[in-house]
């Protein structure tokens, strides 16, 4: 359904007339949204939430799981903008592989994400605000691609989507001086009580984030990471593993268009259907790789019980390498607190079991692969982006 939705604003940008966006408040209102459209792709997200839910209640050492699908997760969220690394390279950058700046802007998504978790989490921290909004986009912009975009801050100037030059713009999204108070609308929509499902008020939060755009760069990293934070704080999950970007990621040009046509045309209901469409899709996606990771992690356990030796180590260990499914010598040393020697003992054995192998073919500094976890966890986040 097409609806009046927002007003345009002639600007100068650069030398052009451009016409900027202002988005009105949300919900949609005049129409409201069209529900029964939107009751079967609605019904089927729940369900596969709540499967979710349930696999990842049954699982033991679901913390472990959660911090690997972070990495997954900021791995593909920040390939949909370019980022031209993989889950691979960071796993083997944290086995001591030297960084880069795509892998860089990898881990600050990371710190950005865990830093808004902390906060949420902490009674003492900071709400679910621009606030603390802001200070994650401090994080996310740090080292040398993120230093000119003004960190943390929101921005003083125009910025355009598409088009190397305003005039050629796809979107223009609002001026600069009418960002306070589109931010504050946001702020208290997120706040304010609704009947609206949660589910729909998230797809449409992300949505108006990304048509504000409140950041010279970082919009879409940011208005991703709100999706999977606002689903824990109310309670669509119930463990922090709602990660949309693997559908952005091999959907990207209805993303765009979609996005697009939200607040081009208002029409939200399509929007939305695609965004319930891919919260169904993601759902299903996690809870298989959740029940793949466990039953490999399952096997294997008994394979490492099933080599004679007289040492807890090996046992130790392996409860330890799903949280780093590429590691070297000198972190096994630090996590088991042992000698090299005892450390590199401990590994041969869970290379004899078959559960782990050298991967660098070199004699020193070498490199180990949980292989059959990684062969899992990997799937997705692989590079090149599809068209
Ligand atoms: N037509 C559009 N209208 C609104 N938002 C859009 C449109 N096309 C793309 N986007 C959003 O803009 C994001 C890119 O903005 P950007 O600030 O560069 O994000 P990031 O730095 O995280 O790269 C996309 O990922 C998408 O979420
Ligand atoms: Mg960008």
């Amino acid at each position: 359904m097409n609806r009046k939705w927002g007003e345009y604003k002639e600007i100068n940008v650069l030398g052009e007339t451009v016409k900027a966006f202002i988005p009105p408040k949300l919900p949609p209102e005049r129409p409201p949204l069209e529900m029964p459209v939107l009751h079967q792709p609605l019904l089927e997200a729940s369900q596969a939430i709540e499967v979710l839910n349930v696999a990842s209640d049954m699982v033991p050492s679901m913390e472990q799981l959660i911090l690997g699908l972070h990495k997954r997760e900021a791995t593909i969220t920040s390939q949909i903008e370019g980022t031209q690394a993989t889950l691979l390279d960071l796993l083997e950058t944290e086995a001591g592989k030297e960084s880069n700046p795509d892998i860089q802007e990898i881990t600050n998504y990371l710190k950005a994400l865990q830093y808004v978790e902390r906060e949420l989490a902490d009674e003492k921290g900071l709400p679910l605000s621009m606030r603390l909004l802001n200070n994650a986009h401090f994080r996310l912009m740090q080292g040398v691609r993120g230093e000119l975009k003004h960190p943390g801050e929101i921005r003083r100037s125009q910025n355009w989507i598409g088009g190397a030059r305003p005039g050629r713009a796809v979107y223009v999204p609002p001026p600069a001086e009418n960002l306070p108070d589109l931010l504050t609308d946001l702020e208290h929509y997120i706040h304010q009580k609704d009947e609206t499902p949660p589910l729909l008020r998230i797809g449409m939060v992300h949505a108006q984030f990304e048509a504000i755009h409140p950041y010279l760069d970082g919009n879409g990293r940011m208005g991703r990471l709100l999706i999977g934070v606002l689903a824990r704080e109310w309670r669509v999950i119930r463990q922090p593993v709602l990660h949309l970007s693997s559908w952005f990621k091999q959907h990207r040009r209805e993303y765009y268009r979609l996005l697009d046509a939200a607040h081009a045309d208002g029409r939200w209901e399509e929007w939305l259907t695609y965004f319930l469409t891919g919260a169904a899709w993601v759902a299903r996606e996690t809870t298989e790789l959740i029940r793949g990771l466990h039953a490999v992690i399952s096997e294997d356990r008994l394979r490492v019980l099933e080599v004679r030796q007289n040492s807890v180590l090996p046992l130790r260990l392996f409860e330890l390498i799903p949280a780093m499914p590429v590691f070297n010598a000198n972190m096994v040393e630090a996590r088991l607190s042992v000698s090299t020697n005892a450390a590199l003992r401990t590994i041969q054995v869970l290379e004899m079991a078959g559960v782990v192998r050298e991967s660098s073919g070199k004699s020193r500094n070498r490199v180990y692969r949980y292989q059959r976890y990684l062969d899992l966890l990997l799937r997705g986040a692989e590079l090149p982006m599809p068209e």
